[in-house]
């Protein structure tokens, strides 16, 4: 069953993460299909910017401020999203980072809002929102993972497991509600230029984007794909990307090589060290 009903006009998205990065791509496409598009983050200013840019454009948007390590932030979100559109029919849980900072060298109240932010902050938004969706008979929930954990990208447990979890819950998800008219896909990102946290690593190391990297218009266009065409999983990077994902999974010990290899390791203990000096200095 194709769940295209969901874009288009007289629906309405929640996409998360959309006050800066990948996220106001993310809306911006999905506005383009028509319909409305609530875009939601912490920063008021800097989403206030972004629906301003964008309807602009033409798009149908509004933003609601909400911080998705706080409690409650998922019910006030989806409750506000109801009483003013009457629903929600499409959620993308694309907010989501890492601090990139050493495991052990965070308390593990900072380990686990890493925990909150990128996985339980969209079990719960699904949660609010499922209800709903069973009743009008229709829904879609996109979920933004990444590959990190296949590929062992240093210095982000917390965040790799995050992502995987993110991964067994849509499958699950997806198998549950299909035939009661809602679905889930799950979008795992490699490593994204031109904009959000991929972008800015290159900018703070002055490394240049590699061929690896995939633009951010890709993702933004495949979260309506994966909606258009109804997708369990897309692996958004250059090449085989399913293929490339089963074989970090069969041969495991090759991703920490790889990162090795191309200097990951070095390059990201310098991002810490950097970025404690500008803290240090701004302290
Ligand atoms: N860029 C990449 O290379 C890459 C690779 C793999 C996966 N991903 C995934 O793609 C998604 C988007 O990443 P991005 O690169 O666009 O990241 P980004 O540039 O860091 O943007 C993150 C977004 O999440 C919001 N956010 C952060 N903390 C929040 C909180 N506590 N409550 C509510 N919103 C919060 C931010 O807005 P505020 O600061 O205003 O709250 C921002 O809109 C993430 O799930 C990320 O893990 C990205």
């Amino acid at each position: 069953m194709s769940s295209s009903h969901v874009l288009g006009r007289g629906r309405t998205a929640l996409v998360t993460g959309a006050s800066r990065g990948i996220g106001p791509l993310i809306a911006r496409e999905i506005a383009n299909r028509g319909g409305h598009v609530v875009l939601t983050g912490r920063s008021s200013a800097d989403l206030k910017a972004v629906t301003s840019k964008l309807a602009a454009g033409g798009a149908d948007v509004s933003f609601i401020a909400a911080d998705l390590t706080e409690s409650g932030a998922a019910e006030m979100l989806a409750g506000a999203v109801d009483q003013q559109h009457g629903g929600i029919d499409l959620l993308v849980n694309n907010a989501g980072g890492d601090p990139l900072r050493e495991f052990h060298a965070m308390t593990i109240e900072e380990n686990l809002r890493t925990l909150q932010l990128n996985l339980i902050a969209p079990l719960a938004l699904t949660h609010e929102v499922l209800d709903g969706m069973l009743r009008r008979g229709r829904g879609h929930i996109v979920n933004i993972s990444a590959m990190a954990g296949r590929v062992s990208f240093p210095y982000t447990e917390v965040y790799a497991a995050a992502k995987d979890g993110l991964i067994g819950f849509t499958r699950v998800l997806r198998s549950d509600y299909h035939a009661r008219g809602v679905s889930a896909s799950v979008l795992i990102l490699g490593a994204v230029r031109g904009a959000g946290q991929g972008q800015r690593m290159l900018d703070e190391s002055s490394m240049k984007a590699s061929a690896f990297m995939v633009p951010a218009e890709s993702v933004a266009r495949a979260v309506v794909k994966a909606v258009a065409k109804d997708r369990a999983e897309l692996v958004i990077m250059p090449g085989p990307g399913r293929l490339l994902r089963a074989v970090m999974d069969y041969f495991p010990a090759l991703g920490p090589a790889m990162n090795r290899a191309a200097g990951a390791t070095t390059t990201m203990q310098k991002i810490i060290e950097q970025r404690e000096a500008a803290s240090d200095a701004a302290a």
